[in-house]
């Protein structure tokens, strides 16, 4: 018996050694310790050894347990010891290699010019409205007075969508006014920023997507007084202080009378020179009383009610204000280019 002992605690020690991991372990474990182990089979026949013999053999049993059991405890510290190194070794994070520094973005230039204009008229106490790009020739031409017919609905300048010309990329934002008038109760004091599209031959100041801020006012006893003082203020507001305008008289067919707004050269003073193609003057905008048929149009009282509308080019204003000379640049979406603002 002896020998078996000696036998069972050497099985058990190499394969103890072994056992890869913590099943495997606790197989050689039940093997040799279990209920069912060799161990305690051995032990079972104990009643059949000599009173001599059996404390001898017994003390040799327990001392068997005792070095397998703690072989058994010491294999499982190693074999957890080990794993754990090796998810270590896997999960491994240096702390020391510098992050990634998150980009911060910021407005468009676009933007940050939309953003001044809007605060200036809502200060003046205007709302903003917005409106569909994709515009119906009604309200992008007949219901603002340019009938069929005239030449602004040429195929050659307009996008249209339909073939039969009955929708189109809008090509200004006049139409808000209509669809203002149509919506809103008097009194109206409404600007509407936003893009529009003709076909243009791109180049350094044309691009057949560009952006515009209407204006609009409907209320009783409004005079072009109203429209110079408001336009004045607000292109001071944009220009500086010091800004001179001169009103002209121009052509639109839903004002009467209409006018052009030009500002003195601000690089020549008014002398002339290249940035004013030598004239002087910048154009900056469109404006007028808004023509009685198109106030009839939507059911205002011309009797009692007058108003007054512009439109503005918006890609001039932040050419200008940043010393952008070619417009093309700010839609080309070059981060090189939009980093500097
Ligand atoms: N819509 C005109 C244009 O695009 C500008 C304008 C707007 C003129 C409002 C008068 C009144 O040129």
């Amino acid at each position: 018996m002896k020998e078996t002992l000696e036998q069972i605690r050497q099985a058990a020690l190499a394969a103890l050694a072994q056992a890869g991991d913590a099943q495997a372990l606790d197989a050689v474990r039940v093997k040799y310790l279990g209920k069912k182990g060799e161990l305690t089979g051995l032990l079972k026949q104990m009643g059949k050894l000599s009173a001599e013999e059996r404390p001898v053999i017994g003390q040799l049993a327990n001392q068997v347990r005792e070095e397998i059991t703690q072989a058994v405890e010491q294999r499982g510290e190693a074999l957890e010891h080990a794993a754990l190194e090796a998810r270590l070794a896997e999960e491994t994070l240096d702390v020391t290699i510098p992050g990634r520094r998150p980009e911060l973005g910021h407005q468009h230039p676009m933007s940050i010019v939309l953003d001044e204009l809007k605060e200036i008229f809502v200060g003046m106490g205007f709302q903003i409205a917005e409106g569909p790009e994709v515009e119906l020739a009604d309200y992008n031409f007949t219901k603002l007075n340019t009938e069929e017919g005239h030449p602004a609905r040429e195929w050659s300048d307009t996008f249209y969508i339909k073939e039969d010309s009955s929708l189109l990329l809008r090509t200004q934002t006049s139409p808000m006014q209509v669809r203002t008038m149509e919506q809103q109760p008097l009194p109206i004091r409404v600007v509407a920023p936003g893009r529009v599209y003709r076909k243009d031959e791109v180049d350094a100041t044309h691009s057949p997507m560009f952006h515009q801020i209407e204006g609009l006012v409907v209320d009783k006893g409004i005079t072009m007084a109203d429209l110079k003082g408001t336009l004045n203020a607000a292109l001071k507001a944009l220009y500086g202080p010091e800004t001179v305008t001169r009103f002209r008289p121009h052509h639109f067919p839903f004002t009467e009378p209409s006018c052009e707004v030009d500002v003195q050269c601000h690089a020549c003073g008014g002398k002339g020179c290249r940035v004013c193609k030598g004239e002087g003057w910048i154009e900056v905008l469109g404006a007028g009383m808004v023509h009685p048929k198109v106030l009839q149009g939507v059911g205002i009282d011309t009797d009692v009610y007058s108003g007054w509308a512009f439109g503005m080019g918006v890609e001039r204003l932040v050419m200008r204000r940043f010393g952008i000379t070619d417009l093309r640049l700010i839609f080309e979406n070059d981060t090189r280019f939009l980093s500097q603002f």
